[in-house]
């Protein structure tokens, strides 16, 4: 497929998904947004690839949605063309998504962020919610994620007041898996990433089905979906490998099925 805002590359099992708009600060506008999940999307469906990484370039991951393609957007024009609804599309990736975050991750690019499974960040990263300074909020989930992960009062004090978070802050408040130098910090994510891919097919699917129902759901609820989860694995050839391997003291040979 030919793109004309991202850039995609293959590293093993690993795909990346490169958020190419320099000029404006890899500013998410409608086309970008759509480039990005469609290729996010053929990666889901791609046996070969494990997991998927989203990155920017080392200034920034993303300064947000396109404000100079807002700016005029009236209320009617939200409600109908319904402009939020297409982040939505991140919920549908089924392997697990890495952001690899170097530079400004604000507003949407932040609220992208949040949406990812885990993070690795450069120690010049940066995360904000700057809407407040524009008028409005967030919109892409930047209120309801945040305050589920780092707790109101900080989500407060960034949303209200445009606190900014370091790389440090992040990982301190649990946003971000692991802090690495500036330079490599996409090959650290990528290493990362080969890592999560080389796990058992199945399994991670699984996973992530059960860690996310806990962000959803009651307790209860959680519960059931996690034990669901857990029996169906008894259905897959990987849990026959996998158990079989340990006994045999022998790496385990994934089929992802
Ligand atoms: C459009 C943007 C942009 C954005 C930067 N640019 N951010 N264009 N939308 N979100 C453009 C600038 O206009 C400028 O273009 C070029 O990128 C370089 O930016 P500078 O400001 O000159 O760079 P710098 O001084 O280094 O500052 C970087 C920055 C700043 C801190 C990231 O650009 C900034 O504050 N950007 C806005 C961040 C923001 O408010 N994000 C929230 C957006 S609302 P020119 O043509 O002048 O060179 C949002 C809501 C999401 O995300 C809701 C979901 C739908």
């Amino acid at each position: 497929m030919t793109y004309t805002t991202i850039l995609t590359e293959t590293r093993g099992r690993v795909g990346i998904v490169q958020l190419n708009r320099p000029k404006q600060m890899n500013a998410f506008n409608l086309a970008m947004l759509g480039e990005v999940f469609d290729a996010m999307e053929v990666f889901d469906k791609d046996e070969t690839i494990g997991a998927i990484i989203v990155t920017g370039n080392e200034k920034a991951f993303a300064a947000g949605a396109d404000i100079k393609e807002m700016a005029e957007v009236t209320y009617a024009q939200m409600v109908v063309e319904e402009r939020v609804r297409v982040w939505d599309r991140i919920r549908g990736i089924r392997k697990p998504v890495i952001a690899a975050v170097s530079g400004w991750a604000l507003g949407g690019g932040c609220e992208f962020v949040l949406a990812c499974d885990m993070v690795v960040a450069s120690e010049s990263a940066k995360f904000g919610q700057p809407e407040i300074t524009i008028g409005v909020i967030p919109g892409a989930g930047g209120t309801q994620r945040l305050a589920r992960l780092v707790g109101k009062q900080l989500a407060m004090e960034m949303v209200i007041n445009n606190r900014t978070l370091t790389a440090a802050e992040a990982q301190q408040f649990g946003l971000v898996n692991r802090v690495v130098a500036v330079e490599g910090y996409l090959d650290a994510a990528a290493a990362f990433a080969e890592e999560i891919a080389s796990r058992a097919p199945m399994a991670v699917r699984m996973a992530k089905d059960a860690v996310n129902a806990a962000f959803e759901t009651t307790l209860t609820e959680g519960l059931a979906v996690e034990k669901r989860d857990f029996y169906q694995l008894f259905a897959t050839e990987d849990q026959k490998e996998g158990m079989q391997a340990f006994i045999e003291k022998r790496q385990p040979n994934w089929k992802g099925k």
